[in-house]
């Protein structure tokens, strides 16, 4: 498994992965080319044998105590194996590394399995946005996670990355 920062370059594979895995809200390319290029967000990408397989992003505002999940996605084949949570970490480490303090992210309620991988890293619930996932008329839940508190464990634990291997 490998992970870098995303670039322009990787829009294509990006949006093959995006549009599979979220069929009916998926992002348009301009906007997805948008958050790449953004100066106050970082992506991922989980390349395996030179295909991009796995991307995430993150939204964190140099100084901000504030970031966001912006999303997560792993092709088909490659779930379930650790990839998500292992991304999910390493956007983590970059919001940290920002300077953020908390982290936040929307989740749809009808997604068990996301909502798993971000309890289990320590996300709680603190809210619902009623409706907010249209057409399916899913509503989000909203988490966040004590960034501080989240890194002081992993560091306990030895198991922290350097966001900077994944440049
Ligand atoms: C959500 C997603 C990124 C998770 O990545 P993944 O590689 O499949 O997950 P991992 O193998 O790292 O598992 C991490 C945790 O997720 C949960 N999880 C993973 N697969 C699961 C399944 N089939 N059923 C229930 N929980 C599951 C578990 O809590 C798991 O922890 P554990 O292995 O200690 O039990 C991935 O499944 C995906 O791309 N889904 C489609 C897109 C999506 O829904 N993105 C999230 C948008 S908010």
């Amino acid at each position: 498994m490998t992970l870098r920062t995303a670039t322009a370059g990787d829009l294509t594979a990006i949006m093959d992965l995006e549009r599979t895995s979220f069929p009916t809200d998926a992002w348009s390319e301009p906007m997805m080319q948008s958050e790449l290029a953004s100066p106050h967000g970082r992506y991922l990408v989980d390349v395996e044998a030179g295909r991009v397989i796995g991307y995430g992003g993150v939204r964190a505002v140099q100084g901000s105590a504030d970031a966001d999940i912006q999303t997560i996605a792993l092709a088909e084949a490659a779930r379930g194996r650790g990839r998500g949570r292992t991304l999910l970490r390493a956007l983590l480490e970059v919001a940290r590394e920002r300077g953020a303090r908390e982290m936040f992210l929307e989740v749809r309620a009808d997604n068990p399995v996301a909502t798993a991988l971000y309890a289990s890293e320590g996300f709680v619930e603190i809210g619902r946005r009623p409706r907010y996932y249209q057409p399916d008329d899913v509503d989000a839940v909203i988490m966040t996670l004590d960034l501080v508190a989240w890194a002081a464990h992993r560091a306990a634990d030895g198991t922290a990355l350097d966001a900077g291997a994944c440049s």
